[in-house]
């Protein structure tokens, strides 16, 4: 029932910045809210409740957030019934103070309390401005994961899907284990269902989710096995991994592994790609190469972070292997998938890091042959342990510099790489026009490139077709429609889902 009956529904913005974690946090704010009767605006001129999902992992993202309620304390003069609420991981760390500095904010919670965005919006309306910023996910399965809430999802076709939360790691440049919290990874029978109920409703492609993918299900063996459960109980049986609910019926406790996950969701029925984002290089395994190559629907593309290519920087790091290492296992993964395309983070400016530091970066970023790269200057978290590396911070004159050069050698093979596409007939799935040129359309390939194609009949967005590469810049394909090889089946009006 809509509680707002009988008056017009709250119009709701939400802001996003950051990763796809913070995005899919976002589908799920959007989706309770919807639950709740409010309705999307994209306008902040009529919207009733506003919220900024806050990123802190490489911005100086508070000098923003600070500046955008500055401007939205003006709004809220004007009209005093707009709802200000603030969430994500700036809000995680800066909890109370967000609320100090911003006596206008209704709302702040954390990214543990998702769920609890209408309630907490609720409880600012009778009893005042709210902070509730949970120190760790103590919450019951459904509701510790994002996926598990309702969600107002931004197409009917792609579909995230987080598999875990947290990071167990200690990078020593990143706030996320301390704004994210400990590794949990999501049972694998909620998962699989999911898949499913996504796949019934005409979503052919999933994105799976966790800061450290190929560490999933580690913290469940951990806990059974502190549980009592016996190695044997532990080993898979391979075979009952399909059907997440029957998985869960029979009392399966045996752990999968990330391999073993990509393998099941790539056998439910719909489902044509699978995608996932991060791997860990330390903890990417020859299993994992063979199951990407066994299970047709994971795509040929692997976001592999090197972060630096220097033996002394990665240590100081703590990033747990070497750049011969790193490079093994992009040689591996290269010969066991054919026509893998691979992209990769790369920090510039890491306190210490000297002129020959960066020259080893260089080296591995041209071995490594990227098909992309993103590159970004270190910069420094409080409370991180580099950020206490005061006294060997990098000049940013000289890291702009180095990026520069590093950009000047990524681009040298991705554009290489683009340009051997060239002639091939490529897999498509169609997004919309494309924003540079409406009479084209654009979609992306199996290895995530961006591809605009001219096609003489209209598509539906979501379809596949296949295209023949006819010209390759740095960072697209161009190309011809060959033919279209799935009609899309979503409905155009996502319905608020409920796992
Ligand atoms: N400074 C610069 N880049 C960072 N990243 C994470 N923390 C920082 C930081 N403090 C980059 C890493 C990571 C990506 C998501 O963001 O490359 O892989
Ligand atoms: Fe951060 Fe490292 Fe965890 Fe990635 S693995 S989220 S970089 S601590």
């Amino acid at each position: 029932m809509n509680p707002y009956d009988g008056q017009v529904s709250k119009r709701y913005l939400i802001r996003t910045h950051g990763c796809q974690m913070n995005e899919h946090d976002s589908e799920r704010i959007a989706g309770l809210f919807e639950a709740d009767g409010m309705v999307a605006t994209d306008s902040l001129d009529d919207a009733d409740v506003v919220v900024l999902n806050t990123c802190c992992i490489r911005e100086n993202a508070d000098n923003k957030l600070y500046g955008t309620l500055g401007h939205l304390k003006s709004i809220k003069e004007a009209r005093p019934g707009l709802e200000i609420v603030v969430g994500g991981c700036l809000a995680q760390k800066d909890r109370d103070l967000i609320q100090a500095k911003a006596g206008h904010v209704d709302v702040v919670f954390g990214t543990h309390n998702v769920h609890r965005a209408v309630e907490l919006l609720e409880q600012s309306r009778t009893s005042g401005p709210v902070t509730e910023i949970l120190e760790a996910a103590v919450l019951a399965d459904d509701e510790m994961f994002p996926s598990a809430l309702p969600a107002r999802r931004k197409t009917g076709y792609l579909s995230w899907v987080t598999i875990q939360i947290g990071c167990d790691n200690s990078c020593a440049f990143c706030i996320v284990p301390s704004v994210r919290g400990a590794e949990i990874s999501r049972p694998f029978g909620s998962l699989i269902d999911e898949v499913h109920a996504l796949a019934a409703d005409g979503v052919t492609e999933v994105t799976l989710l966790g800061q450290n993918v190929n560490s999933y299900g580690r913290d469940l063996t951990l806990k059974l096995r502190a549980e009592g459960a016996g190695e044997d109980e532990l080993a898979i049986d391979r075979g009952s991994l399909v059907a997440g609910a029957a998985w869960a019926a029979e009392g399966q406790r045996a752990r999968p592994l990330f391999a073993d996950l990509l393998r099941a969701v790539g056998d439910v029925p719909g489902i044509r790609r699978i995608r996932y984002t991060s791997p860990h290089p330390k903890d990417f395994s020859g299993d994992t190469i063979a199951a990407m190559a066994e299970t047709a629907a994971v795509c040929e593309h692997l976001h592999l972070p090197l972060q630096s290519g220097s033996d002394a920087i990665l240590a100081a790091m703590h990033r747990g292997y070497t750049a011969e290492r790193y490079l093994d296992k992009v040689v591996a993964a290269r010969a066991g998938i054919a026509d893998l395309a691979v992209t990769t983070d790369i920090i510039i400016g890491f306190p210490g890091e000297t002129d020959v530091d960066f020259a080893a970066t260089l080296e591995v970023a041209a071995a490594a042959e990227y098909d992309a790269a993103y590159t970004f200057i270190y910069s420094p978290r409080a409370g991180t342990e580099a950020a206490e590396l005061t006294d060997r911070f990098v000049d940013h004159t000289v890291s702009v510099d180095r990026m520069n050069q590093l950009r000047a050698v990524v681009e040298r093979s991705s554009h290489r790489r683009n340009q051997d596409r060239i002639g091939r007939i490529e897999e498509v799935m169609v997004e919309g026009p494309s924003k540079k040129n409406p009479d084209v359309l654009t979609g992306r390939t199996r290895q995530n490139k961006l591809c605009h194609f001219a096609s003489p009949e209209p598509i539906r967005v979501g379809s596949y077709a296949t295209v023949e590469v006819t010209s390759a810049g740095l960072s697209h394909l161009l190309g011809e429609l060959v033919e279209v090889t799935h009609v899309a089946t979503h409905r155009t009006r996502i319905p608020v889902l409920s796992s």
